[in-house]
């Protein structure tokens, strides 16, 4: 099993620098996947309201018989349960589901600029941590000025924002406000699912140079960049080599020639936090 190194936000909270992706993994298979992968050595489980894979999620982590304390279950208030009184019920209903007592990471999903309702979802989670049933608070897809706005309104500061990243992608710009925040970048899509950019030569070329498979190259390049990869992988064998990236160091060079790939919006799927609104 690879040792995982960590990165810790503002906080003091520390992730590791690999996780597990969970949409698409639903019922006894999704479960099944879930335990294995923590099995394999994962620590940190994504997953949201929205993904209706939280029982499958609670289910794979008991099966894995691994301590409950050693794994960090994530899960995301969508959009639809902004209000106040919908997040309070929307963070009960999260928590029976999962089955857990106390969600470890709960992150705003996306700001849903339009409908400004995320200050009010922001200091819903803030009152669930001060009552001890989310340890810590993040959101997802939030652009700085949303990040901002809820630091300023409530005092308090998210520890992750969840974010899409990956080569076609490289978000530096956010990335450094977030260095400068201590708040920990986790990439969603970080291979950036099954675009294609596992078939570029440039990728395909540093995994020969290393011996690895393209997909370990990326991810590889994430973890040089200090983002939190949370590849998707539903098989042991993708499971385990994504896992296994975190013991490649590429050199200064490669990661910047795989950068290279970045384009101006290489968003993959769309979402512009600044328009996209998520039910
Ligand atoms: N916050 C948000 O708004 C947001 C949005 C999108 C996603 N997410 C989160 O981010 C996670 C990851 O993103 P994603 O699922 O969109 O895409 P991804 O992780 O970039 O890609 C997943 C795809 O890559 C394949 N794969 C995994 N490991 C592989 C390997 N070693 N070699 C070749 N193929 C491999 C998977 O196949 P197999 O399953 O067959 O292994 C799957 O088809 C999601 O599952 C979700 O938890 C969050």
């Amino acid at each position: 099993m690879p040792t995982v190194p960590t990165v810790t936000a503002h906080n003091g909270f520390s992730l590791p620098a690999i996780g597990l992706g969970t949409y698409g993994l639903w019922g006894d298979a999704g479960a099944d996947a879930i335990a294995s992968a923590i099995r394999s050595g994962y620590r940190l489980v994504d997953s949201a309201f929205n993904y209706e894979n939280e029982g499958a999620v609670g289910r794979g982590l008991a099966a894995s018989g691994v301590d409950r304390d050693e794994i960090i279950v994530t899960t995301k208030l969508p959009g639809r349960h902004h209000g106040t009184a919908k997040a309070r019920t929307s963070i009960e209903e999260s928590r029976s589901r999962l089955g857990v007592e106390v969600t470890d990471l709960h992150l705003i999903h996306w700001p849903n600029p339009s409908q400004d309702e995320y200050v009010q979802a922001w200091e819903a989670l803030v009152q669930a941590q001060q009552h001890g049933v989310v340890r810590q608070i993040g959101v997802s897809n939030f652009l700085p000025e949303h990040l901002e706005r809820i630091e300023h309104e409530t005092g308090v500061r998210p520890v992750v924002n969840q974010i899409e990243v990956h080569p076609y992608f490289p978000q530096e710009e956010q990335l450094a406000r977030h260095r400068e925040l201590g708040i920990l970048t986790e990439a969603w899509s970080p291979l950036g699912k099954g675009s294609g950019l596992l078939q570029e030569p440039v990728v395909v070329e540093v995994a020969a140079a290393h011996g690895i498979s393209p997909a370990q190259a990326v991810l590889a390049w994430h973890v040089a960049r200090g983002t939190i990869a949370i590849p998707k992988a539903s098989s042991p064998e993708h499971q385990l080599s994504n896992l296994a990236a975190v013991e490649v160091v590429l050199e200064a060079d490669e990661v910047a020639a795989i950068s290279a790939l970045g384009r101006s919006d290489g968003r993959l799927f769309g979402g512009d936090p600044a328009s996209h609104e998520e039910s």
